[in-house]
């Protein structure tokens, strides 16, 4: 078998006049977690529904588990299982009811199918609360029965769209254990999100997404490491006095925080930024409650790669 789960060339599609995407083209390899991280309205679902032959692509190559969406969409729907952004749980039945119904759907025999449902209740820790109606699931246990349900069939290849979004924190950690345990279980996952902290934590790499085109692509740390490394950030005693520190101190592109009296800024050499910036401040007799170096989260590796990073202010 390939080592290669999914390729993406070129992809093109176009709605009326508006190009949902405009030459897209990503490889993941097979038994990763592939993040597509990207806001709204920057072509994730329309990626999403032509992996998954939902929708033809105008142009490109696009290949899943080794056949060609369009010319192969049959053996390609074989090998797949889909977790849209609106599932089809029948809200009446109970968590086992649904899953063996999947199965039934899927032409699973009556035995296969319950033995399938039971399998994957305990797999997701939805085993005590199979008989329950669905309408009274939490919404981080109905995403995960969402999340059995695609799996009922043990697709090689596995599309998450927007797994968490309107889940509560706590229904997101549950949701991202139960991504963590089928990766765990050799299914390659292609997941689109719009929360840079979920792709850092489950995917292996990332093609970060804008206007229907990859703009970045690497592991989290690799796309940390592409904004300019390293950050100063300086917390100040005295709000009044962050306008001074701007002025005074050894660093560019500052950006301020008032409501959290925090100054920071991009460094290279980080002792060197550090000890310019203590005995700046000890110079001017401005106290700092806390002065750190850190690596850059997520948020600003995508406002930096997106050119939207106007919130950050040069100093004068
Ligand atoms: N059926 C459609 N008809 C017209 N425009 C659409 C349709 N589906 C999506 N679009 C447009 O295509 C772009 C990409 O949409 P989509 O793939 O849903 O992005 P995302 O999932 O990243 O939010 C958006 O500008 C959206 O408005
Ligand atoms: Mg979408």
């Amino acid at each position: 078998m390939a080592d290669t789960a999914i390729t993406v060339e070129g992809a093109e599609k176009t709605y009326g006049d508006k190009k949902a995407l405009n030459g897209l083209g990503l490889t993941v390899a097979r038994g990763t977690v592939h993040g597509v991280l990207g806001p709204n309205g920057a072509g994730k679902t329309t990626l999403v529904r032509i992996l998954s032959t939902l929708l033809r692509p105008d142009a490109g190559r696009i290949e899943v588990a080794g056949h060609d969406v369009v010319r192969e969409a049959y053996a390609v729907r074989l090998r797949i299982g889909l977790l849209g952004q609106h599932a089809a749980l029948d809200e009446e039945l109970g968590g086992r009811q649904n899953l063996e119904l999947f199965g039934r759907l899927h032409h699973l025999g009556a035995r296969r199918a319950r033995a399938r449902a039971d399998e994957l209740l305990e797999r997701f820790g939805l085993a005590d609360t199979g008989r329950k109606a669905v309408r009274q699931y939490s919404g981080g246990m109905r995403r995960r029965l969402d999340l059995a349900a695609s799996l009922i069939t043990e697709p090689e290849v596995l599309f998450l769209d927007e797994p968490t979004t309107g889940l509560d924190p706590r229904g997101r950690a549950e949701v991202w254990s139960s991504v963590r345990s089928l990766v765990d279980g050799g299914t390659t996952v292609l997941l689109t999100t719009q929360y840079l902290e979920e792709a850092d934590q489950l995917a292996d790499r990332i093609s970060v997404v804008d206007a229907g085109r990859v703009i970045a692509e690497g592991t989290a740390d690799e796309l940390k490491a592409e904004t300019g490394g390293d950050r100063i950030d300086v917390i100040l005693r005295d709000a009044g006095q962050l306008g001074a520190a701007v002025a005074l101190l050894p660093l560019t592109g500052i950006s301020v925080d008032a409501d959290r009296r925090l100054l920071s800024a991009p460094v290279t050499d980080r002792m060197e930024a550090l000890s310019g910036v203590v005995r700046a401040l000890r110079e001017a007799g401005i106290e700092a409650e806390d002065v750190a170096l850190r690596r850059p989260t997520l948020d600003e590796v995508f406002l930096h790669l997106t050119g939207d990073d106007h919130r950050v202010k040069e100093a004068a």
